[in-house]
């Protein structure tokens, strides 16, 4: 028996953070508030809804409902024109490798990420196949870090939470793992993922030992 392995999409799978930057930005200095990559770092793995308030909360702007929902619709479209401009190159280093790696030793693989456009954006980089199961940001209620996106991959994969590992870029995701009780992979800076069991700053440095070893139970 192996264990199961489940991967968060944005900034893990791709950098789509400097697509979600510059949708994010355009959208906040429309309605004349500063947006920069400090602020965006800190919606990493935070859902639209949550990304929309914290931004209007930090210009000090309220909308009405109404017109919060045409932003975040706003935003969305803004975002998937880069999107869907997206192909192959945008798999970071060495993804593409692990995953097949694990697939050759037949270890169950399943997309867990807030996204609602998680599927439109595997089918853009082709690695859609890779995964048994997909649950995004259109399956689940509850954000990171709370554990739910992670328990329902889990289940889907018909594993045991304790015998799943994640990987994850954001300090929500770890600590939605780790409320799972799954082992987690901080993919990034070792000081701002400190509460990874194992913390590597890119897929390259993850050698395929470890990955096997990890996947032994
Ligand atoms: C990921 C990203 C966030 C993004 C969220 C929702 O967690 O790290 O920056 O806001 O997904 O993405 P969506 O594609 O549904 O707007
Ligand atoms: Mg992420």
């Amino acid at each position: 028996k192996t264990k199961a392995f489940i991967f968060d999409l944005d900034g893990v799978i791709v950098d789509t953070a400097k697509f979600h930057f510059q949708a994010w930005k355009r959208l906040a200095n429309g309605l004349g508030i500063d947006f920069d990559h400090e602020q965006n770092e800190q919606l990493k793995g935070v859902s639209r809804v949550n990304s929309l308030k914290k931004i209007l909360e930090w210009g000090n702007t309220s909308v009405s409902e109404e017109e919060f929902i045409q932003l975040m619709d706003k935003k969305n479209e803004d975002y998937l024109t880069y999107v869907d401009a997206m192909d192959e190159s945008e798999i970071l280093p060495q993804v593409k490798e692990k995953l097949q790696l694990l697939k050759d030793n037949n270890i169950p693989i399943a997309l867990g990420s807030a996204s609602k456009n998680a599927r439109r954006i595997l089918d853009k980089i082709n690695l859609t196949p890779f995964f048994d199961e997909i649950v995004d940001g259109t399956n689940v209620t509850k954000a990171k870090p709370d554990p739910e996106v992670f328990l329902v991959g889990a289940e889907k994969l018909g594993a045991d939470p304790k015998d799943c590992v994640v990987f994850e870029d954001s300090i929500a995701g770890i600590q939605a793992a780790n409320n799972a009780q799954m082992t987690s992979i901080g993919i990034g800076e070792q000081a701002v993922l400190h509460e990874a069991d194992h913390t590597f700053q890119d897929f390259t440095e993850i050698s395929d030992e470890f990955l096997i070893k990890l996947a032994r139970i």
